[in-house]
């Protein structure tokens, strides 16, 4: 199979978290922003965004598996991907039944693992475009916003799910399975330890990052939601903050898909991103390997540094160490 294949992937539709702590999860989930509607499922809580991305939440049971988070007590147990038809669906059913175990359960889901074990699985894409007021900025001489005050927000408002990172003990192989199976694009990299992959040629820069874990094994990383603007970063982050919960990172900007970022550390395993302004790309992207350069998480930020210690010092230092190189 090659990157030719086009299984019409659309985007993550729904991820499901398994947690060991049931309350702390959805105060959360609803501090975060997302709107709880009536679950589909016994015993879990159902979030959606504006575009009906949704999170599943249940109380994690190491006895089920398929409420087993992998690689940890609290984290993802399987990502749902939105695909467009259901010839699309037929087809990935086929193309994963040709060697692994492909369950369609009672709502057509298709459900399967990667070659780590991860669950994944994928239906017809219940996520749709929701109109909002484009947010405008004035550049010297140059205003688009004239007579009205820039956008407040008490708290963030996710728009979708953009893209979930997962830490694995080699990323370089971890994405094969998505690159040559599901085809998948890369759209930038450093060197094999950390893989920027894209589920459709136009769109989001990236839908999943795998990356070498500090700790052996695979586990739940991140997850990324896309709010409006910056603005709402800004503003999300404070009232999250507000409501006692600690920042793993940002606000800041990364390099690599120019997003604007907020990282919370969450309780589900790992951290919750919002992120605004990323990268758009078609397949006329030109992917790059930042391996040469030795900051590349973020191009700023204020003050830090992951609070986990992961990245030291100001970003101001490595930074200016980083031009002198
Ligand atoms: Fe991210």
């Amino acid at each position: 199979m090659t990157a030719a294949k086009n299984f019409k992937i659309k985007g993550l539709d729904r991820i499901r978290f398994g947690v060991e702590k049931l309350e702390d999860a959805l105060r959360f989930a609803d501090d975060w922003g997302l709107i709880q509607i009536e679950s589909d499922h016994d015993n879990s809580h159902l979030f959606v965004t504006i575009d009906n991305s949704q999170v599943e939440i249940f109380q994690a049971d190491p006895s089920n598996p398929a409420c087993t988070p992998i690689g940890s007590p609290s984290g993802m147990c399987e990502m749902v991907w939105g695909v467009e038809d259901q010839a699309s669906l037929d087809a990935i059913a086929t193309e994963l039944g040709r060697d692994r175990e492909v369950i369609i359960d009672a709502d057509g889901t298709v459900h399967s693992q990667d070659d780590l074990g991860i669950r994944i699985a994928f239906r017809i894409a219940q996520r749709s475009y929701v109109p909002f007021p484009d947010t405008q900025f004035n550049s010297p001489s140059q205003p688009k916003r004239v007579n009205s005050r820039a956008p407040r927000y008490k708290k963030a408002q996710p728009y979708e799910i953009s893209h979930l990172a997962i830490g694995v003990d080699h990323a370089g192989e971890a994405v094969k399975f998505y690159l040559e199976r599901l085809g998948f694009l890369v759209s930038d990299r450093y060197a094999d330890r950390g893989v920027f992959i894209r589920c459709s040629a136009e769109g989001n820069h990236h839908h999943l990052f795998f990356m070498n874990g500090k700790a052996p094994g695979t586990r739940f990383n991140h997850l990324a939601f896309k709010v409006r603007d910056i603005h709402e970063v800004i503003f999300g982050g404070q009232h999250i903050d507000s409501q006692g919960w600690t920042t793993f990172a940002g606000p800041g900007r990364h390099r690599v898909s120019s997003a604007c970022f907020w990282y919370f550390l969450s309780p589900f395993g790992g951290a919750w991103e919002y992120a605004a302004d990323e990268d758009i790309v078609t397949e006329d992207w030109e992917s790059t390997d930042f391996a040469a350069e030795a900051h590349i998480f973020t191009e700023w930020t204020f003050g830090l540094e992951k609070s986990d210690g992961t990245l030291r010092g100001p970003i101001s230092q490595s930074k200016a160490q980083a031009l002198e190189d």
